[in-house]
Order: C-alpha cells, then sequence, then structure tokens
C-alpha cells in the first residue's frame, strides 16, 4: 500500500513526466542530478535523538514514583514513541519505523531484507550507534537512516522477565516476543526512509 506522501509524489511524477512530453517543461530535465539533501538528512538523525530521549524520559519517569503505576501511566511509555513515529512520516513526507526482531507490536516486525541485514549488522557491531544506507522502497530510491534501540534498566518493568510484564502487555499483546531482554542488550532499531527529490525522480523515470 502507498502512503499519501508516496501517492502525491507518483502523482507528481506523472503530471511533470506529462509535461515533459509535452514539451513544455524541459527545464526539469537538466536539473543537477540529486544528492541526498544533506540538511534533510541532519534533521533526521536530530528526530530520531528525541524520539528516543522520550522513550527514555517516560521510561525512567515510571521507575521514578513512588506510587504504583497505574494502567494507564504503564501504557503512557512506548506507545507515544509509535504514534510520534508516525507524526515524524506525515510532517516530512518519511518513513519512520521502529522494528525488532523480538517485537511486541507486529507491526514492528522486520518486513524486508534491508531490514534484517540492519539488524543483523547492530547486532554484529555492539558500538555502532547509526549509519546510512542508500535504498529502493516501494520502487522509491532514497536513503535509509538506521539508530541502533538499547535495553535500559528502566525497560525491565515491561521488557524483563516474561512472567513479570505488567498484566496489560499479557492481554493486549498476545503475539509478544519482546521480553526475557537484559540491561545493554540490542532491542531493536528505527529506521527513517528519505526518499529523493521528485526532479531526481522524474530524471530516472525519463532516462
Ligand atoms: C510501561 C511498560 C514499558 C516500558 C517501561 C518500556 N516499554 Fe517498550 N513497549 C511497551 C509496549 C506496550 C510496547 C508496544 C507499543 C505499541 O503497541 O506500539 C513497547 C514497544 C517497544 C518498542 C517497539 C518495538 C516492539 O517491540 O513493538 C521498542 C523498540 C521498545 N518498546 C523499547 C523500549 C525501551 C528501549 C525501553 C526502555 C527505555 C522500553 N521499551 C520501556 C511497554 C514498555
Amino acid at each position: 500500500m502507498q502512503t499519501l506522501p508516496q501517492r502525491i509524489l507518483s502523482l507528481m511524477l506523472i503530471i511533470g513526466i506529462s509535461l515533459l512530453l509535452l514539451g513544455g517543461n524541459a527545464a526539469i530535465a537538466t536539473a543537477a542530478p540529486i544528492i541526498p539533501n544533506a540538511n534533510e538528512l541532519a534533521q533526521a538523525v536530530q528526530e530520531i535523538e528525541s524520539l528516543d530521549a522520550m522513550r527514555t524520559g517516560l521510561a525512567s519517569s515510571l521507575e521514578g514514583r513512588t506510587e504504583a503505576p497505574t494502567k494507564q501511566t504503564m501504557k503512557e511509555v512506548c506507545r507515544p514513541v509509535g504514534m510520534r513515529a508516525m507524526q515524524l512520516s506525515k510532517e516530512n513526507g518519511w518513513q519512520v519505523q521502529q522494528i525488532a526482531n523480538k517485537y511486541r507490536n507486529p507491526d514492528h516486525k522486520p518486513n524486508n531484507l534491508h531490514d534484517q541485514i540492519a539488524l543483523a549488522k547492530f547486532n554484529q557491531e555492539p558500538e555502532l550507534v547509526g549509519f546510512w544506507d542508500r535504498e529502493t522502497l516501494n520502487k522509491q530510491t532514497g536513503t535509509r537512516y538506521y539508530r541502533r534501540i538499547e535495553v535500559e534498566s528502566t525497560c525491565l518493568a515491561c521488557h524483563g522477565l516474561k512472567n513479570s510484564r505488567p498484566q496489560f502487555i499479557k492481554d493486549g499483546y498476545p503475539q509478544d516476543l519482546a521480553y526475557d531482554f537484559n540491561v545493554g542488550d540490542l532491542r531493536g532499531m528505527y529506521a527513517v526512509f528519505i526518499p529523493d527529490d521528485i526532479q531526481k525522480a522524474m530524471q530516472d523515470a525519463i532516462k
């Protein structure tokens, strides 16, 4: 399925190619080749750092509470992170994901070979925090940024031993695999796909 930004891109592409075929838009055909926009890449790195800090902050605020956390406060750790990821995708025309082999929400399982290779790379290289890759996703060329997610002590309340998971998790996530972690384990990764500029897509299309 195409996301809305992808649909808009496809539509713009079709309109652009039609204009080119009509000979009305020669300037676009001679545009310089696009390299990934450095500012946009830097922005993606920053947004992911904020997203990760949001989770860490929420998890540790939970730990610091004196009264027992209510069902509602328990739910307010990783779900908002997923919602913020969706919002970032919409705002920027990116695809922002959380991906894990041992996932809790099945929306976060690895989807393709790129995902699997990146997870394996983080597994093999414990010092690796993030890296870039040039990829084609859904026939769209772009740059993908990957960032490691590591387990901290504050995560164990919900990602520790299977039997000590909070009840809302046992009830709400029947396919849950995201438990039995230890501090320092690889929990998963963020992946941000930044599609190439529309002009580049048009050039590729008419080659
Ligand atoms: C209060 C319980 C709780 C705590 C504490 C918690 N998580 Fe989660 N975590 C969840 C739930 C619930 C989900 C599923 C959210 C969803 O449906 O999107 C989840 C999902 C995730 C995901 C998305 C991938 C997946 O498995 O679906 C990652 C990554 C993650 N957690 C990492 C962490 C890290 C790292 C910490 C500690 C900094 C942490 N979590 C602390 C409950 C928690």
